[in-house]
């Protein structure tokens, strides 16, 4: 099948890998470990539908405009941007939405693998546990919950051991992204996420007849109007941006490798529901968890990892399903972190003209050197603060400080500035081409995308930041 326009590029072989590709650049950390944890720290109800919202009126039509413009582009973002606003007649200087995509691309990243390494961290625990006390009894026999919560702040107060996973999940994410689309990054995709969907839904099922739901509903859909506040929803636009790999490139060089052929409305729905299914789900499997073992739900990113091996100790083959439970969420993690090094590593080589090995392996020596500032942030470098002069960072660390602005600053920004372009910019018989969407629903996009959401994104914005 022919993959590209442009034949010499390369591209995704099928349109299902495609859509596999995408799901898993979506469906990752930002799941089932950064969801949970912004959702409790903003409240739990009031920001969860909150998030859904933004996901259908702002982060569906962004979704859809970014594959279209990388679609049209054939290119690094923003070289796509660029060629877009060419053949509309419109400034190249567009083009700057692409360059700072890629670089807040480059930014999530560094602290995306740090994650990544607290995952791999997780699946040698469990393993090392199965290989110890054997197949049946729950996890850590005989181990004090304590001892069980206490395993990431030891992780955490372990400088060597942070910098070590971190610098192997990404040394694994380079392997992939420097095999390149078809035998790389679609490789991963294709094999990886219907693995991880099939351990994802037999944990879930397993889960909603040994765990009690009941508490963590009433705590993710109680809508609670005066928790709503600017910096909760601010917070919530953010994590529908991030878990959509939106505002910054991402989606946009993915959209990049798709065939003329593939109905991009129609997939970007896909992609749309199957991330925020998985969200949901993973937080109602997380949350009753966490009541039931008495922790605090606004723990912040700590949360995932500490709350569920608790569960996994009384669980019956408790050691077992923690391994497959963090398998799958390294599976997840591995699809989401080649997106993000895709997007530099497509705009570098493309830019100097590098073979691809060479052009990720630049990217990846930069985000090594950040992630070892973020990996150290937990225990040896917390008191470094470096945005300490904007208020709602002032508290945060280098690691969460790059997690901050990126998913408040550059997300939203990038996503407005992607509306005002594809809506009022790129010449509109070119937009209607290749959207895919037609009669009423093609009304409907186009209005989100011109005023819907840029207004109401700058007004999150506004309120978030200074109200
Ligand atoms: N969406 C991914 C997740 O939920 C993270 C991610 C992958 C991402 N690629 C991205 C976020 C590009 C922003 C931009 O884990």
């Amino acid at each position: 099948m022919v993959a590209t326009t442009s034949g010499s590029r390369e591209g995704w072989s099928s349109r299902t890998a495609f859509i596999l590709a995408a799901v898993g650049s979506a469906v990752g950390l930002g799941n089932m470990w950064r969801f949970p944890a912004e959702a409790g720290e903003n409240g739990g109800g009031a920001f969860v539908l909150f998030y859904i919202f933004c996901v259908l009126l702002i982060g569906l039509p962004v979704l859809l405009s970014e594959v279209l413009v990388g679609r049209h582009g054939q290119a690094s973002a923003p070289e796509s941007v660029r060629r877009v606003a060419a053949d509309s007649g419109a400034s190249k200087g567009w083009g700057i939405i692409g360059s700072m995509g890629v670089f807040a691309a480059f930014l999530i990243l560094s602290f995306y693998c740090v994650v990544g390494g607290w995952v791999l961290y997780y699946i040698g625990v469990f393993a090392g546990d199965l290989f110890q006390t054997g197949l049946t009894g729950g996890a850590f026999e005989g181990r004090a919950a304590s001892d069980i919560e206490g395993l990431l702040p030891g992780l955490f107060g372990n400088g060597g051991l942070m910098v070590g996973l971190n610098l192997g999940f990404l040394a694994l994410t380079f392997f992939f992204v420097a095999r390149g689309i078809s035998s790389g990054i679609e490789w991963v995709a294709v094999y990886l996420m219907p693995l991880f969907f099939v351990l994802f839904l037999a944990i879930t099922i397993y889960g909603a007849f040994t765990g009690n739901f009941g508490e963590a509903v009433s705590y993710l859909f109680t809508f609670d109007f005066s928790k709503l506040t600017g910096e909760v929803m601010l917070a919530a636009v953010g994590q529908a941006f991030f878990s959509l790999s939106l505002g910054v490139a991402g989606m946009m060089t993915y959209g990049a490798y798709a065939s003329r052929e593939t109905n991009l409305g129609k997939t970007s729905g896909i992609i749309a529901s199957a991330d925020t299914g998985v969200a949901l789900l993973a937080g109602l499997a997380i949350f009753p968890i966490v009541f039931a073992a008495g922790l605090s739900a606004s723990a912040g990113p700590g949360l995932m990892f500490a709350s569920l091996p608790v569960a996994f100790q009384q669980m019956p083959f408790g050691s077992l399903i923690g391994l497959l439970f963090f398998i799958m969420i390294f599976f997840a993690a591995l699809t989401s972190s080649v997106s993000l090094m895709e997007a530099p590593t497509a705009y570098t080589l493309e830019k100097f003209k590098l073979p691809r090995p060479v052009a990720t392996a630049i990217v990846g020596v930069g985000a090594a050197v950040l992630g070892v500032l973020s990996a150290l942030s937990f225990n040896e470098m917390a008191d470094f603060r470096p945005l300490a002069f904007i208020p709602i960072f002032a508290e945060a660390n280098f690691f969460d400080a790059l997690d901050g602005v990126t998913a408040k600053l550059f997300m939203p920004i990038g996503a407005i500035l992607t509306c005002i372009f594809v809506g009022w910019i790129a010449d509109a018989r070119l937009i209607d081409d290749e959207n895919g969407l037609d009669g009423a629903l093609h009304q409907i996009w186009r209005a989100l995308v011109r005023f819907v959401c840029p207004i109401v994104l700058a007004v999150i914005l506004a309120f978030g930041l200074f109200g």
